[in-house]
């Protein structure tokens, strides 16, 4: 593990939704409702993370690995909290998420969840493979969040601010723990072929559910007639600096797979530690905020 990084530790935050509107990127719901599809997926998908991780506690030999993957716990934690939080206001503005949520339920904690397996080499195959795919998943979460950092362009158009420190604190987080899935994966199995195959099976996944996402939001958008969603209206949105462009999504998932590739060399951990010292979220006057109950409870 690298000494260049400090602890791990999940900061406590407090974000008011009251004033959000609900295409939060002005006059643009089609990257509102891009965006909003994390609010869909990382609950359930940080809980995840939670879950296996902490079954995957007892085989670390490495303390200082240890201590980095229960700081990524804590953070993941906070993160399926703070993300949460944003769905009650969807519902109050007329847009409520549970048909998709439910879905999204079902397919972490019963397809991905724990499985009766004897125990011994199965049992231990599942738990890897699973250390895999976050693994892939996290390097995208850290790609995301490199992007958001970055992502001048939402500031230019006048996005909510509310959320863009919610989406900036997140990605400066990933970017802070991005190593912690990968060195656990090497440091458990590291298996290439595993590698690979789990990436494929990740960021298909993640294709997949992310439009079904932006579609069901703008299906169910209560201002919008006949809402749809397109390769070319995504297309579009990368090309003026609201969303990731495609060719810099597309060139990502290759550098996952190179043999050389280390998540340190994706973003800039100084640059995501500069964001947490200032983010209004993270840095609350009240410090009694609702999300100590998470940092209480891990
Ligand atoms: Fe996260
Ligand atoms: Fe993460």
């Amino acid at each position: 593990m690298s000494n260049t990084r400090p602890v791990l530790a999940a900061r406590r935050v407090s974000f008011d939704w009251a004033d959000t509107p609900l295409h939060w990127v002005p006059g643009d719901p089609f990257t509102t409702h891009t965006i909003n599809v994390l609010h869909l997926l990382l609950p359930a998908g940080e809980r995840w993370f939670v879950q296996v991780y902490q079954q995957v506690l007892p085989h670390i030999t490495d303390e200082e690995l240890r201590a980095d993957v229960i700081g990524f716990i804590g953070q993941e934690a906070v993160h399926a909290a703070a993300h949460d939080e944003v769905l009650p206001q969807l519902r109050r503005l007329g847009l409520d998420p549970t048909p998709y949520t439910a879905q999204v339920d079902w397919l972490f904690g019963k397809l991905l969840g724990d499985r009766t397996l004897p125990p011994g080499r199965a049992s231990r195959w599942w738990l890897w493979e699973r250390v895999a795919l976050i693994a892939a998943i996290e390097h995208h979460t850290a790609f995301l969040g490199d992007w958001v950092l970055n992502a001048k362009e939402l500031d230019r158009c006048g996005a909510d601010p509310t959320m863009l420190d919610l989406l900036r604190w997140h990605g400066a987080e990933e970017v802070e723990h991005r190593s912690v899935a990968f060195e656990l994966f090497q440091h458990v199995d590291g298996s290439y072929r595993r590698r690979a195959r789990t990436w494929a099976t990740a960021f298909s996944a993640l294709v997949f559910l992310w439009q079904r996402g932006t579609r069901f939001f703008l299906a169910n958008d209560p201002t919008l007639t006949g809402g749809r969603a397109s390769l070319a209206q995504y297309y579009g949105a990368g090309r003026r600096g609201v969303l990731p462009a495609l060719p810099d999504v597309l060139r990502s998932g290759p550098r996952y797979l190179s043999r050389g590739y280390h998540p340190r060399d994706e973003g800039d951990t100084a640059q995501a530690l500069a964001y947490l010292a200032t983010s209004p979220g993270a840095n609350p006057t009240d410090r009694t905020d609702r999300t100590d109950r998470v940092e209480g409870g891990r």
